[in-house]
């Protein structure tokens, strides 16, 4: 197989695109914001705001309700890097395209990646607007962001994913949860390829292999940032309900609602973690 060194040098070149840019010191933790997510970046003191199709190399997102932007800026004490709109396999892209920014941070020196989505819940204790800490995943996305060469200067062969979210970053979730009474669920998150919504019986099987929300995102993702030696904390906005018993029409538009509501409690915690850890 041909090696495609052409790939790693549109991560150095795009990082430095984007150092050169930005300027100063670069973040140290990012954040990717699901469908309806985007308003954590309201809670942003921005230093600079680039939309994806200035950045070289990136691909242009290019579903409802993602303004795509990468951002630079302050959330509370921390100078943090989000990306607002992320990019989805079903919307043809292939996994590395849909991966790329996530190498780009780690080539920045970004050490800590925080994920949000909205997804559907299986588990009969969720409610709709419920946020779920994302303790799991199970991949069923039918390619793999790792397939192919690998290079090891991006990571190894064979990476673990026994703690693809991290235990202490979890712990300490918990923790807020319980000191400021938020109501936060815990669970695996199967990640599919969309962009069909689940039927009935595909909700089903999700819960009986173990998981307890789905959704088209997150997962590949999570997979290069554990490549890339990244820490990982995922949240989950429970938008719509499939599960036993449960036939409810789920639609882009409900999704988003649910998400803007659930939204303000997601950055809060997502916020109080980055303050809380001298290093993020
Ligand atoms: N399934 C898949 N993806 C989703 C869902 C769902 O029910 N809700 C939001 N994103």
């Amino acid at each position: 197989m041909k090696k495609d060194v052409n790939w790693l040098e549109m991560i150095q070149e795009t990082a430095l695109w984007i150092k050169n840019r930005v300027g100063g010191e670069m973040p140290k933790t990012a954040i990717i914001l699901g469908t309806g997510l985007g308003e954590l970046v309201t809670h942003i003191d921005i230093k600079e705001s680039i939309p994806y199709k200035e950045i070289p190399n990136f691909p242009v997102s290019t579903v409802e309700g993602h303004s795509g932007r990468l951002i630079f800026g302050n959330l509370g004490s921390k100078y943090i890097m989000a990306m607002q709109g992320r990019f989805h396999y079903y919307e043809g892209y292939s996994m590395k395209q849909a991966t790329f920014p996530v190498r780009v941070m780690k080539a920045l020196g970004v050490k800590t990646l925080f994920v949000s989505n909205a997804a559907g819940g299986m588990n009969p204790e969720f409610k709709v607007g419920d946020l779920m800490i994302i303790t799991d995943h199970i991949n069923l996305f039918p390619d793999h962001p790792l397939r192919g060469v690998n290079y090891p200067e991006l990571g190894p062969r064979f990476p673990a994913m026994n703690e693809a979210y991290s235990r202490r970053l979890i712990e300490k979730a918990r923790e807020i949860a319980r000191n400021e009474n938020i109501r936060l669920m815990e669970g695996v998150y199967v990640g599919t390829q969309g962009p069909t919504f689940e039927t009935p019986s595909e909700y089903r099987f999700f819960y009986r292999i173990g998981g307890d929300a789905v959704g088209m995102s997150t997962v590949p993702e999570v997979i290069v940032a554990r490549h890339g030696g990244m820490e990982v904390f995922g949240m989950s906005v429970i938008t719509d309900l499939g599960g036993e018993g449960i036939f409810v029409d789920v639609s882009h538009e409900e999704v988003q609602k649910a998400a803007a509501l659930a939204e303000p409690i997601m950055s809060h915690v997502m916020q109080e973690i980055i303050n809380q850890f001298e290093e993020l």
